[in-house]
């Protein structure tokens, strides 16, 4: 595969060329203290487009050497004639988040295929990506979320559904896609507890280019996550799972056994703010004692390499597909 992508004519066609070159078509979601560059070459050598958000990496010289890091395994590689997927970095674009200019920088030097942003306009870094070739794309959780992100000029939609890990959304699949695909025919990713084979299948039957997966990868061995976070999501099911405000301020999924040891009632009001100004610290401390997951945690049954969980996945992929209806 190659990681020169343009000769493709707009970023567009770009992000839809990187899906549909990929026998997998997925995105390793981005997350936090879970994605670092070890995730990322693991899902890249086996297939599909890996990433991780930029604050995962404690300091700015951190995020350089990351990127480094990331670069030079992608081009080691290539010298070895091996695949190697394209890789994406998740950035925080909110007005308070004070890394942002120093990190669009190194964004012009990596040049990563694909940046996806959270917590903002995707408007603030389309030039500069586009200036390298790279595609943007951009999380929503609503209809009139991608409407504005279509307005703003992205190149690519993830919606996240009801029932994801992290900062979830609370729009159904099925409706939440099908009023997107009214006005909008580029690149289109699901996010949401897709969470084996069948799922990546149904969601190109429902519309999509790709699908997102993010709580399964938590429980791989490339993670950044201890082994008792790993070792509680093989043993929690849907009903473990809790949406709640009280963590971060924003509506997310966590393991309750996670939330009752840290003391957190899930129904209590919201007592985080949303400021990225300097409080990534404080964002960490909720973050790493209280887990989170998705609604499909319930298919997470054993602890794997990365390379075992995608090949497990294009395998239920591969016979969903050839299934007759
Ligand atoms: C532990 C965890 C941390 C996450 N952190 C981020 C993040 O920093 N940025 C982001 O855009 N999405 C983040 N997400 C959301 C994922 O990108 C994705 O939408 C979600 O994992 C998909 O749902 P699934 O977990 O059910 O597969 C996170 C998800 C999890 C489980």
């Amino acid at each position: 595969m190659s990681n020169d992508t343009r000769s493709l004519s707009t970023p567009q066609h770009r992000l839809l060329e990187i899906f549909s070159s990929l026998e997998l078509p997925i995105l390793a979601a981005p997350m936090f203290l879970v994605s670092g560059p070890r995730l990322v070459a693991a899902c890249c050598q086996a297939g599909v487009v890996g990433s991780f958000p930029a604050p995962n990496a404690r300091s700015v010289t951190k995020l350089q050497e990351w990127l480094e890091q990331i670069v030079s395994d992608r081009d080691a590689a290539a010298g070895r004639g091996e695949q190697w997927a394209p890789w994406m970095l998740n950035m925080i674009v909110h007005s308070t988040y004070d890394r942002f200019d120093t990190e669009l920088e190194l964004v012009r030097r990596y040049k990563p295929p694909i940046v996806s942003t959270a917590l903002g306009s995707p408007a603030r870094i389309l030039e500069a990506v586009h200036e390298y070739g790279g595609a943007v794309i951009a999380d929503v959780v609503t209809p009139a979320l991608a409407r504005k992100a279509v307005a703003a000029g992205v190149d690519g939609l993830v919606l996240v559904c009801n029932g994801a890990g992290g900062h979830t959304g609370t729009s159904n699949p099925f409706a939440f896609v099908a009023e997107v695909r009214e006005f909008w025919d580029g690149p289109l990713g699901l996010a949401g507890a897709v969470s084996n084979g069948r799922d990546i299948h149904a969601a190109q039957v429902l519309g999509c280019d790709f699908a997102l997966v993010g709580t399964r990868l938590v429980a791989t061995e490339e993670s950044l996550v201890e082994q008792a976070y790993r070792d509680m999501l093989v043993d929690c099911s849907m009903d473990d799972i809790a949406a709640t405000k009280a963590v971060s301020g924003v509506l997310a999924n966590w393991m309750k056994p996670s939330l009752a040891k840290a003391g957190i009632d899930p129904n209590a009001e919201s007592r985080a703010q949303i400021d990225f100004s300097g409080n990534i610290a404080s964002a960490n401390k909720a973050w790493k004692h209280v887990w989170s997951a998705g609604q499909g945690v319930g298919q997470v049954r054993r602890i794997s390499t990365v390379a075992e969980l995608v090949d497990e996945l294009h395998q239920g992929y591969r016979q969903s597909v050839s299934r007759p209806v």
